[in-house]
């Protein structure tokens, strides 16, 4: 693999699964990604094949921590309860499991908001950034990551949130948009109301908005009247690649540490959520 860089990220999509080695010090990739289309029925074993065709592609060494965001709640050890936007079949599968089966390899798993809201903190829109933020990913669905001074509170979920009486990701994601063909001045209003749920039961000290169009943003943004700051991701879509090799050189730094000091058992480590950064 590149010598720069130190751990490899996939970001598994409901139209692309993505991959690339990524430089870890800059917060970046360290060559250029490769995107494969999501199968069209994405069956756990189909999806598990184009994981396997990636880390073919790349001269992934022995012991780089390889990372993978996926777009459902992931709880280490325990199979995957809820699926949005992807097949159904997901439903009782343990994806760290069958990963690491497939591909031969240790694999660690990352809700897809959960390692884009790492990325930005740790790189990007809100690198510095004390307090609470609010990570929203814009896509097939709605991803939200929780970020208190530094540390992940996992699989928050708030797409699902009910907004005029639907699910919040139905109303007001981006694939909404599209299927509604709303203009971003009405997108921009339905987006009002979703942050201002957010603003009020959380009380953020920012939002940072991913995604893929998130590089629209200076369309849409004039449209989102709400007091907390927002801005938009500055890893744009990457983050979720970025993010998950983060966390994958974190919980592999982590384990390493705790076999060391003999303290806890490697799956233990694998249920401390918090990702300091
Ligand atoms: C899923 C989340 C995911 C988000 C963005 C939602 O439908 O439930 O787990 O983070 O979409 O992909």
């Amino acid at each position: 693999m590149i010598p720069t860089a130190q751990a490899f990220g996939i970001d598994i999509g409901g139209s692309g699964i993505k991959g690339a080695p990524v430089d870890l010090n800059a917060g970046q990739f360290a060559s250029d990604r490769l995107r494969i289309p999501t199968p069209e029925v994405s069956t756990p074993d189909a999806v598990a094949d184009v994981v396997t065709e990636i880390l073919n592609h790349f001269d992934v060494h022995d012991g780089t921590p390889i990372g993978v965001a996926f777009p459902a709640p992931i709880k280490p050890g325990k199979p995957i309860d809820f699926m949005a936007n992807l097949d159904q079949s997901w439903v009782g599968v343990d994806i760290t499991k069958l990963l690491s089966e497939k591909t031969g390899r240790r694999i660690r798993v990352v809700n897809d908001a959960d390692a884009a809201g790492l990325a930005e903190v740790q790189y990007g829109a809100a690198k510095g950034q004390s307090g609470l933020v609010i990570t929203t990913t814009l896509g097939t669905g709605i991803g939200t990551a929780l970020i208190i001074d530094g540390v992940l509170v996992p699989n928050t979920e708030l797409g699902h949130l009910n907004l005029e009486g639907k699910d919040a990701e139905h109303y007001a994601s981006d694939a909404a948009r599209s299927r509604k063909d709303l203009n971003w001045k009405k997108w921009g209003k339905r987006l009002t109301k979703y942050y201002k749920l957010l603003e009020k039961y959380f009380n953020p000290d920012l939002f940072v908005v991913g995604g893929g169009v998130s590089k629209k943003s200076a369309k849409f943004f004039p449209y989102i009247k709400i007091d907390t700051p927002i801005v938009p991701a500055q890893l744009l879509n990457n983050a979720g690649i970025i993010g998950a090799a983060y966390f994958a050189d974190h919980q592999q730094k982590l384990e390493a540490a705790a076999r060391a000091n003999g303290v806890l058992a490697v799956q233990q480590v694998e249920h401390v959520p918090a990702a300091r950064v």
